[in-house]
């Protein structure tokens, strides 16, 4: 009986490079609060948000994709010919198909890699990392460009109170290749689909098209529940990440949380019992929440201001739509 050939890969897989692009707008809260009958105080104090980007008509998905992948690209000392996977995590990709991840791979020039979309909304960059961490120990793939990538602006209502405050635009990309150490620990991921309805696009795109006028189905989301759903279960998959990787809240450098909310992001740090001296992400002040490009954006902005060093351990854990979510511990490039 003939035998088949597995399918082997590197002992261990880690982030050689991160990558990002932010558009060029920038909305402070001023900008916005008409519409919504709001403040900046208000959307300070609930939210953290002070401002946020939002893309113009040429920095599109696949724009936005290709700037933050060639950063990323460069500083991860990989040839671009040696990406053989391609994976963006985005909801904004306004094509139901193809998918975007080919286009981009185009664009980069890369040698014809396979390429293809995942949509787990904010979770979507550490799904991403996860999925390419196995692909480069199971040996599907040796060099695995990871993007998260949004323009939520389209997706935005503009005079909804409850999401016109949060939602941005922007990019980041990550290398996954293989590594003599251990990069990237065991994932903790899932879903709970029966919270599908907290946070979705509108209407399907069929009942829309029945409508005497059809308007884009924008985004809508019950801010509240969500909100107790992040702040009390994450922190306890952050832990259950913890346990599964063999250390604890003392072993980590840096927290980076999805940028959400900066009282969720306090109120996981308080609960996991975070260390003083452990760095937080809080790109979300300037940035706003760029669902799957909310992780490599804030991770980007910790390297860059020299929060986050080159060997430190970093907490990624990301939520949202699904609702989904995903967590591991990775070794800041
Ligand atoms: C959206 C969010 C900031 C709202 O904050 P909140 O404290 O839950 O606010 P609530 O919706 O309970 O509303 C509180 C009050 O503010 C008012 N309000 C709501 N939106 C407002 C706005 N944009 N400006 C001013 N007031 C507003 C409400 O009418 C309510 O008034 P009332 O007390 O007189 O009834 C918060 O729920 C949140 O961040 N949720 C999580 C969102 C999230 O994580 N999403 C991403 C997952 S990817």
């Amino acid at each position: 009986m003939a035998e088949l050939s597995p399918s082997l890969g590197a002992q261990h897989a880690a982030i050689l490079g991160i990558g990002s692009y932010r558009p060029s707008r920038v909305i402070p809260n001023a900008d916005i609060v008409e519409a919504i009958d709001s403040s900046d105080e208000w959307i300070q104090q609930r939210s953290g948000i002070k401002q946020r980007r939002w893309a113009t008509e040429d920095e599109t998905v696949q724009m936005m994709s290709v700037a933050a992948s060639r950063q990323a690209l460069e500083r991860s000392g990989v040839d671009a010919q040696q990406i053989d996977g391609v994976i963006v995590a985005t909801v904004s990709h306004m094509f139901q198909t193809p998918a975007v991840a080919t286009a981009i791979a185009y664009e980069l020039g890369l040698n014809r890699p396979a390429a293809f979309d995942i949509s787990a909304a904010c979770a979507g960059f550490c799904h991403g990392v996860a999925l390419a961490s196995d692909m480069v120990r199971g040996g599907s793939a040796k060099y695995v460009l990871v993007i998260g990538v949004e323009r939520l602006s389209d997706l935005t209502d503009v005079e909804d109170r409850g999401t016109a405050f949060i939602f941005a635009d922007g990019a980041g990309a990550a290398v996954v290749g293989p590594s003599d150490t251990a990069g990237i620990g065991p994932v903790v991921w899932g879903s709970d689909g029966e919270q599908f309805d907290l946070i979705k696009q509108k209407e399907d795109w069929r009942d829309v098209l029945k409508q005497e006028l059809p308007a884009m189905p924008h985004l809508v989301m019950q801010g509240n529940p969500v909100f107790r759903w992040a702040a009390f279960e994450m922190a306890k998959v952050a832990q259950q990440t913890l346990d599964l990787t063999g250390i604890s809240a003392d072993d980590l450098d840096v927290f980076v949380p999805h940028q959400a909310n900066m009282r969720i992001i306090d109120a996981m740090a308080r609960s996991m019992k975070l260390p003083e001296r452990v760095k937080i992400a809080r790109d979300i002040a300037e940035q706003g929440n760029t669902s799957a490009a909310s992780i490599p954006l804030a991770l980007d902005r910790m390297i860059e201001e020299g929060q986050a060093k080159s060997g430190d351990t970093a907490l990624l854990i990301a939520f949202g739509a699904g609702l989904a979510y995903a967590a591991q511990v990775v070794k800041v490039p």
